[in-house]
């Protein structure tokens, strides 16, 4: 299938030049659980940990996929909502302030779903700000604005980018045969509508 992700696949050589992959598992993982190597074999997919999990390993791979495309949004988003927070300056500060703090919370809790769902399927996440920077979609947030109106109106596209990803992941994740992806995507999806409607109500008028 096509890659997930705009920049490059994950795991791909333009995603990470010079590496190569390999699965590696510890031959002493037998005395830890009860899988036998034909097991492992069976569910491992390149790039896939050994798990319990009785997805297939094609949807396995799939998702992971694009678990980690959507990751690197969900980071630089918490990012883009921090610069804000700090910078945001006019009459409604205070309340701007405090919203795009309100804001970074909500995102760090679809981070944390996201990455551990990720790994809960046999993946590693990537979270570096360096790995993040090259992967993310959305678009890149100004470092040298200030003004309230411009702060509202850049984290609106960041929300509304971010909400538009999360809500195609459902379809994709719910084709592979992952329902349970696609309802956490679903959540997303809905808790970042609610943080987009915060934030883009401030410019809209009677
Ligand atoms: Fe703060």
């Amino acid at each position: 299938m096509a890659a997930l992700c705009g920049k490059g696949a994950p795991g791909s050589e333009a995603a990470h030049p010079g590496r190569t992959e390999s699965v590696h598992f510890p031959r002493t993982s037998r005395a830890v659980n009860t899988f036998t190597d034909e097991d492992i074999m069976a569910r491992v997919k390149e790039g896939l940990r050994p798990t319990a999990n009785d997805l297939p390993a094609d949807t396995r791979e799939t998702v992971v996929e694009l678990l980690q495309c959507r990751l690197a949004d969900a980071i630089d988003l918490q990012g883009n909502a921090k610069q804000a927070h700090w910078n945001v300056k006019g009459p409604n500060f205070i309340a701007l302030h405090e919203l795009f703090d309100q804001v970074y919370a909500a995102v760090t809790e679809f981070v944390d779903l996201i990455a551990e769902r990720l790994v809960q399927l046999g993946g590693v996440a990537e979270g570096t700000v360096k790995v993040v920077a090259d992967r993310s979609e959305l678009p890149e947030y100004p470092s040298d604005i200030t003004w309230w109106e411009d702060h509202v109106d850049e984290m609106t596209r960041s929300l509304g980018e971010f909400g538009k990803r999360a809500r195609a992941a459902i379809d994709v994740a719910a084709e592979a045969g992952d329902q349970d992806t696609a309802d956490l995507f679903t959540e997303v999806s809905r808790g970042v509508d609610k943080q987009l409607w915060f934030v883009s109500a401030h410019r809209e008028g009677r």
